[in-house]
């Protein structure tokens, strides 16, 4: 080899090297801040399949956000799709060859649909159409994308429609739908309701893209993970943001919670199967939260999230207690705006309810998961907190250091559980460790379902396995 093709290799080597290390930052940064999902998407290929529906442009915007988590995606085309968005734009994105037709090879003489099977993660459907879902349902195969379906087996496939209200609600649609649904491996995104491109309203909309996202990123948890690592069938209620409690019709009462560790959480429980309700203060001001494909709850006195609590703990096995609550409230809650005046005013608050402990002791039943925001002798309030409130774990972070406190993007905690394990998050993104505390707590909550009878005398567990929820 002359040296002037090893200094060309080299070189080209290194720049690989700057490339993947500058967009593992990238992804580390910027995928946590917006989507929540660690680093799950990197070096993954995504196979998205393209069919031939008004919302087909709405592949590109899916390519460049699976692209900004680090993932490859190939994009496949059905002869339809061509008639919306051209192969050239898609190509352009992926930077890979755009496999359509019906009868391709690869390079090496295999058939691009059964290398793609191989190779490929997820095979993601976008917009699936009523023709394709019923092609899919019922194992036809007499295309690029059809017959990479058909070879798809074992590996999560996510199937995110969109048509006119008529063809969606048409019973012959919903039954396809529904013949998919049983697959293991295979999650259906219904679509949303909204303005569609015929002008009509109804549902049929595609199903907005945090949600493609965050539907992906289960399908390939769920694929990933061991099973005993999964919530699958399991109700956990996390809480998030700060309470506000109002003086008067201008002014409340609030604490600089962001809600973003509570979101993390909700995200990670999330993808590792959990039926998620997440009860968000109206402090939490991220953009697309509403977009979550989890229960949104919105609440802002600390006595709506009680009542919101009490309400769904009755069906729920685990409650994450990310919120911030209030320790005092206002006595008195002026009708009107209190006035400016020349004298010293005096504000007179009430010591509030202890939510969290509260639960514990009419919830008995309920797995409760604490967190705390601590500025001195973290271990020992702790320990204490752990006892006094009775709960089965709690989590503490040291608000007094800005790098991981209130609004912070990272975190580092210390969890402490009720046998006595500490485990040490190690300070990394809210996501990442989110996702750390969701997966170590995963024995004991099993455990501690385990032991725990529903009324109609069997476990959460035993019901989950029986097909009962
Ligand atoms: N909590 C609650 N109701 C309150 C105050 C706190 O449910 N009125 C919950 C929080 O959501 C958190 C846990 O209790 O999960 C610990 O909150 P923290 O503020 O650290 O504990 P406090 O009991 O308020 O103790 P202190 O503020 O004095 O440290």
């Amino acid at each position: 080899m002359s040296s002037c093709v090893l200094h060309a290799n080299l070189y080209k080597m290194l720049q690989m090297a700057v490339f993947f290390c500058v967009r593992g930052i990238l992804v580390a940064n910027t995928g946590d801040i917006q989507g929540g999902f660690g680093m799950d998407f990197l070096g993954k290929h995504i196979v998205l399949g393209v069919c031939g529906g008004v919302a087909a442009y709405k592949a590109c915007e899916l390519i460049r956000e699976l692209q900004r988590l680090g993932a490859t995606v190939t994009a496949v085309m059905t002869p339809d799709a061509e008639a919306f968005i051209k192969p050239l734009t898609l190509e352009a994105l992926t930077h890979r060859l755009v496999v359509r037709g019906s009868l391709t090879v690869d390079a090496h003489g295999t058939p691009w649909h059964i290398a793609l099977a191989q190779q490929g993660d997820a095979l993601v459907i976008l917009p699936a159409t009523a023709n394709t879902l019923a092609k899919l349902a019922h194992g036809l195969a007499d295309d690029a994308l059809t017959t990479t379906a058909i070879s798809w087996t074992g590996k999560p496939m996510v199937i995110i429609p969109a048509m006119n209200t008529r063809m969606w609600e048409n019973p012959l649609t919903l039954r396809n739908v529904a013949i998919l649904q049983e697959l293991d491996n295979v999650t259906v995104v219904p679509p949303t309701s909204g303005e569609l491109a015929c002008g009509e309203s109804g549902s049929g909309h595609l199903a907005a893209l945090t949600n493609q996202l965050h539907s992906i990123h289960r399908a390939m948890t769920l694929a990933t993970q061991p099973k005993e690592a999964l919530y699958l069938g399991i109700r956990v209620v996390i809480t998030a943001g700060g309470t506000v409690e109002p003086l008067d019709p201008v002014r409340v009462l609030t604490n600089r919670s962001s809600g973003k560790m509570g979101v993390a959480l909700a995200d990670a429980f999330f993808a590792l199967g959990a039926s998620v309700t997440l009860i968000a203060t109206d402090t939490v001001t991220i953009a697309d939260l509403n977009d979550r494909p989890y229960s949104l709850v919105r609440v802002a006195r600390s006595a709506e999230l009680q009542l919101a609590l009490e309400t769904l703990l009755p069906h729920a096995d685990v409650l994450v207690m990310a919120a911030a609550v209030s320790d005092f409230i206002p006595a008195d809650v002026a009708a009107q705006k209190i006035k400016r005046g020349k004298e010293a005013f005096e504000l007179s608050l009430t010591p509030n309810v202890d939510i969290l402990a509260a639960m514990v002791a009419q919830f008995p039943s309920v797995y409760m998961v604490g967190f705390a925001a601590e500025t001195h002798d973290v271990e020992h309030h702790a320990q204490e907190k752990l006892a006094r409130k009775g709960v089965q774990v709690l989590c503490v972070n040291d608000v007094s250091r800005s790098d991981i406190g209130f609004n912070a993007d990272n975190n580092e905690l210390t969890v402490f559980t009720a046998q006595g394990r500490i485990i040490a998050v190690e300070k990394t993104s809210k996501a990442l460790a989110a996702q750390k505390i969701a997966s170590a707590l995963s024995t004991d909550i099993h455990h501690y379902l385990s032991n725990k009878i529903v009324f109609d005398g069997q476990t959460p567990l035993a019901e989950v396995a029986n097909g009962v929820r």
